[in-house]
Order: structure tokens, then sequence, then C-alpha cells
């Protein structure tokens, strides 16, 4: 049998570790180096390069490298190396093939199945498109891991007789993630998880490479706009020396031959201090609280009680960030585990736990969470009217995983057959600024009136935070099994064997990419489409709930249209407002003071016009007084 390794699969670098003897270590790559960028690219001849080889193209040949594509996971954006394209699960997936192929020749055996870590903070979509690029490069990822938790592994492994509550505070290249762990006698519990998946060292990188820009432009009387060689030098000049400032507090930056200017070539050469840094990327680095304050309260912890706070990836090396954690904390953050190679070593453990290697009982253990609400659309009463695109949580957020919750919901028309289910993620109460994850149908619904018949909608949070629905007729027991599958960048089974039948084709090619890595696709696992999803032409329609009597609205009734369009559903609203205040003259006093802030935000929303906003409002209200009785 194969080995179980641990990915780190990086926005900037990706590592590779497994277990030796209990304890993880990393796998060195080809060229003896622990961490591969994970960069892509074609070289002079069209061949594949990968890492350091294309790493190294970054700034001479932009047109056919790329860089930072676990940003566009999920995304379902294109990816252009020159005149060819690839999906982002294809660009990560080559970034996993090379590295599976440098651990195999490293570790002498060949390598199936991999525990790939991911930024807690990323949304089904990314994970799945995780998943699609371990298939892409010719393994199993086993399980996905949540990079904050894979640190605390690491963490966690050298300290089991500790008892302590411990923030991760994990700043790569492209996301940010924080978590606040529970540590007791090896058992590592994680409270709750935060973070901003589109924030790290690149944005810092950019507005260096802004600011030089400008400076040369500047004084140079040149403009680089028409110079996409000239923009990808000064990236990465800006972070070599944003990385030399964590060390130094003057860099001079030299860019010989920059760009031309009357025909003549401009070299520059330019002083940037630590403090200019700072003010380049100081609110970029204080955002980061934000989610720190959240994962905090979402814990139900005191900041005096966190007693480890640990920093992990590589931007947490810049001293402006170890200040602001350490003044934010009154205490200075923890070293203890290695900041590029913690979240690698925490794979490795999991993949031990996995396999056997390590044994639960003798050593560690986790629980995780599932760091964002999951739920579905939903429309609910207001007043009169039935208002859509009310999201409903199904789990809230911060539940420990696995998890499976399920909720009834009833049908709102006579003779409905149908019923529509949009599933979403995020922590809004409208759907519209949450994200969108799958659509499904489920019909057979006998006919009978409104209210009359339920579904219950269970959604199962697996270990992979992987989203799994099922669904139930009450009265017939009639179940279909639904995965979050086809969310719209999820690879089909057949695209995906295509894509991985191209680039076995294309990597054969590659320099030093024996054709021994090309394995035949083998069972992939069954994707297929969920019984009664519907077709991608259906426009769904949302259904209805309040939370004593939710209702499923037909698929084929017309949804009502959210906003009160009318002077008559307005007036209704207003009247709903003023209801509610007088309501709130008997009420306890938490409930008073949400019937008057609800009031207040319906009338807000009305005199600015803001339907939707008025609309969920209105049936929040609705809840409370029907609460209320
Ligand atoms: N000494 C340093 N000072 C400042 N920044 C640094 C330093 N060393 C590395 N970095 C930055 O750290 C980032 C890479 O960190 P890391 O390898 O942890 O990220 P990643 O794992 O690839 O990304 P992510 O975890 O966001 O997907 C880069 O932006 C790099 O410039
Ligand atoms: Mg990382």
């Amino acid at each position: 049998m194969g080995q179980v390794v641990g990915i780190d699969l990086g926005t900037t670098n990706s590592l590779v570790a497994t277990l030796r003897e209990g304890r993880p270590e990393i796998v060195p790559n080809r060229s003896g180096r622990r961490m591969t960028p994970s960069v892509v690219g074609l070289d002079r001849t069209g061949k594949l390069v990968v890492g350091d080889a294309a790493r190294a193209q970054l700034a001479s040949a932009p047109e056919r490298t790329v860089a930072e594509a676990k940003r566009l996971m999920g995304s379902g954006e294109a990816v252009r190396l020159g005149d060819r394209t690839y999906s982002p699960q294809e660009i990560s997936g080559l970034v996993l093939r090379a590295l599976k192929q440098d651990a195999e020749h490293h570790l002498g055996t060949t390598i199936d199945e991999a525990v790939v870590t991911v930024p807690a903070y990323f949304t089904d979509a990314q994970r799945q498109a995780t998943k699609d690029a371990g298939e892409l490069a010719g393994f199993k990822v086993e399980r996905i891991l949540n990079e904050p938790t894979a640190a605390a592994l690491a963490y966690g492994l050298d300290r089991l007789d500790d008892e302590a509550l411990v923030l991760v505070y994990d700043l790569g290249g492209g996301t940010f993630d924080v978590s606040v762990l529970e540590m007791f006698k090896g058992v590592l519990d994680v409270k709750a998880s935060a973070g901003n998946n589109r924030l790290g060292g690149g944005d810092f990188d950019r507005r260096v490479a802004a600011h030089l820009r400008q400076r040369i432009e500047a004084e140079q009387g040149v403009d680089l706009a028409a110079d996409p060689v000239a923009l990808a030098r000064l990236v990465v000049a800006a972070e070599q020396a944003k990385a030399e400032l964590s060390s130094a507090e003057l860099v001079t930056v030299s860019l010989p031959f920059l760009c031309a200017k009357a025909g003549a070539p401009v070299s520059v050469e330019l002083e940037l201090s630590r403090a200019k840094l700072e003010e380049l990327i100081g609110d970029l680095v204080r955002s980061t609280l934000g989610p720190v304050e959240q994962a905090l309260k979402d814990a139900k912890v005191a900041e005096k009680d966190v007693s480890a706070i640990v920093l992990v990836g590589g931007s947490s090396r810049i001293p402006l960030v170890r200040r602001i954690v350490a003044e934010r904390f009154g205490k200075d953050p923890r070293g203890g585990v290695h900041p590029d190679e913690a979240v690698a070593l925490g794979a490795a453990v999991q993949a031990g736990l996995k396999s056997g290697a390590l044994s639960a009982k003798t050593g560690i253990m986790i629980t995780d969470i599932c760091p964002y609400s999951l739920g579905v659309e939903v429309s609910k009463r207001a007043g009169s009217q039935l208002v859509d695109g009310i999201f409903s949580p199904i789990i809230p957020r911060n539940s420990t995983i696995p998890v499976s919750r399920t909720e009834i919901y009833s049908t709102t028309s006579d003779g409905q057959a149908q019923v529509d289910i949009k599933v979403f993620q995020g922590e809004d109460r409208l759907v519209r600024n949450d994200v969108f994850l799958d659509q499904y149908r489920v019909d057979g619904i006998p006919p009978s009136g409104a209210g009359a018949e339920r579904v219950a909608v269970t959604f199962t949070y697996d270990v992979n935070g992987i989203l799994h629905v099922k669904t139930k007729v009450v009265s017939t027991g009639k179940e279909a099994v639904l995965r979050v599958e086809r969310s719209a960048q999820r690879m089909t089974p057949p695209e995906r064997a295509a894509a991985k039948a191209r680039l076995d084709e294309e990597w054969v090619k590659a320099p030093g990419a024996p054709a021994a890595s090309v394995r035949p696709e083998g069972s992939v696992s069954a994707v297929d489409a969920a019984p009664g999803a519907p077709a991608p032409s259906v426009r769904p329609e949302p259904f209805d709930s309040a939370p004593t009597a939710p209702v499923l609205r037909s698929g084929q009734e017309k949804s009502k249209d959210a906003s009160p369009a009318s002077g008559a559903e307005a007036d209704e609203l207003r009247a709903l407002a003023q209801a509610a205040r007088a309501r709130s003259a008997g009420a306890p006093a938490p409930v008073a003071d949400r019937l008057e802030r609800l009031a207040s935000e319906l009338e807000r929303a009305l005199d600015a016009g803001d339907p939707a906003g008025a609309a969920s409002a209105g049936a929040e209200l609705t809840d409370v007084l029907f609460d209320l009785g």
C-alpha cells in the first residue's frame, strides 16, 4: 500500500510531510527544498514547469506563468498560460502532481492518498475544487483539513499534557485564518474559526509594487502600463523587499534595465523603509483583527483567557503583524511551531491518525467545526405578503463536525407537487449577500391543501467540510440524497476524466516527468447528478418558512417579488412597524429592544426605498410577533 502524506497546498508555497517513527517531518522536493512554489508555467518550448523553475520565469514570462491559483479555486475563472487555458483546479492539480512525484521519489513509494489542507474559511466550492485538484494529480484526497487546525495539531503534538486555550493566527500568502482551540490532555477542540480567504502577503506585495511603480513613473517620467514584464518584475521585487524589511529597517530595491525611455534602457534604484511598508499595508494588517474578534466572540472566550497565541504563515514574520497581535492581547505571541511548516506537519499527523500509524488513544485527537452557517433560501410572511430571499440557517456556524441537522418545511399552495431547495452558506439574513452553493428539486409530493404536506431537509456537514443534503417527504417517507456537487464550478466526472487525460498527456512531455507517475483513471468517486436535481435552466422557486410553520413554495408557482412595490404593501409594512412598537410596551426588555430595533430598521428601509431590506426586517418582525403570540 502506498503512503498517506499531508500536503499544505499554499497560495505561494506548498509542502509535503509524512510521519517517521511517530513524528511528522517535511519531505523535501527533488531540489532538496522544503517548500515548492505553487507556481506553474510553460517554458520556452511549451513544456509544463512547476515549482522553482516556474517561479524563476514569473518575472520574465508573466504571460505563460501563473502564481496564486489557489485564490481562484472554486471561482471557475480560466487561467491562461501562453495559448492554453486551464481551470484553477488543473493548475493546482499540476502543483500537486509535482509534489506527489517528488515525494514518491524521495520516499521510494507510491502516494495514492493524501490529507490536503485548506483555509478554514474556504467555501464548499473551494473545498470541492481542492478535491478535484487531488484527483487530477492522481491521488485521492483522503481528508480535507483546515489549515489552522493542522497548525494546532503540530503545536499540540509537543504539548500533550498542556491545558490551554490557544489562538492560531495564520497569515499566509493569500489567505488569513484564525481559530480558537481548547487543548486538554491531547484533545484539541476547535471552538471557532473566522478569516478572510482573500487576504495575505500577495496583497502586501501588490501595495508595495503599486507604490514603487508610482515613484518610478514620477521620477523617471515613464509609463509602465503597457509593460507587463516590468510590472511583473516590480511585484517580484516588492515581495523581496517586503520580506527583507522583516529584519532590516531599510532596503534598496534594484531593478536594472526595468524599461526603456526614448529607446534607452532605464535602470532603477529605490530605497524603501520599514516605516513606509507599515504605512502601505497597515490597514490590511489591522483588518485581521476583525476575524480575531469574531472568533473570540463565537468561542465565547475573553482575550485574557487565551493562554497561547500561535502565529503561522510566512506573513506572520512581519514585525507589524506581531506587534498588532501582541498589542491586542497584551502579550507576545509564542514561538514553538515553524511558521512555514506547521500546517504541513499537522496534515501529516492527521494522515497518521487516519492510517493508524498514530493512535488516537495514546496520542492526540482533534475535533473541528464548520466555520460558517449553512442553510436554505426561504420566503417569510411579512404582514400578508410572502417575501423571498430570506436565509434560513440549518447548521449554525461553529457547530462541531461532523454535524447533522434537520428542519421541516411545509408546502404553501394547494396541490403543490414539488419544491425547490436552494442551498446557501453565509451569515446574512438575505441570501443575496450569502454564497450560493447548489439547488435541488424535490418532487413527488402528494397533492393536498396548502401547508398540509411537509418536507424534512437534513444537512450533514462531514469531517472534510463538505455538505450532504437529504430530503424526505414526511407523508410518503420518500427520500432523496443530494450531495452538494453541482455547484456552478464543480467538475462533472466526465469533465474531470477528460481534464486528467489532458494533464497526463501534457505531463509526460514535461521535463523530468517520468511516465511511471501517470496512472490510468481508476474509479473516480461517484458524483452523479443528484436524483431530482433540476436542469440548470430551471429557475428555482424559493420556498417559504416561518419558524413555527415554515412553508415550501411550489416549483411551478410564480414567486412573489420581494419588493413591496405597491404603496399598499409599503403601508402594510408601516402598520406592522407600528404594531410592533405597540406590542413592545408590555414585552420583556430584550424582546422590546428587538421589536424597536426591527421596527426602526423597517421604517428606515421603507424611507430609503430599499425593498429587500424592508422585506427582510418585516419578515423578522413577523416572526417575533408570532412568537409573542
Ligand atoms: N520574512 C518574511 N517577511 C514577510 N513576509 C514573508 C516573509 N517570508 C515569507 N513571507 C511572505 O509569506 C507569504 C507566504 O507565506 P506562506 O508560505 O505561509 O503562504 P501560503 O501557505 O503559500 O499561503 P496561504 O496559506 O495563504 O494559502 C508570502 O507572501 C511571502 O512573501
Ligand atoms: Mg499556508
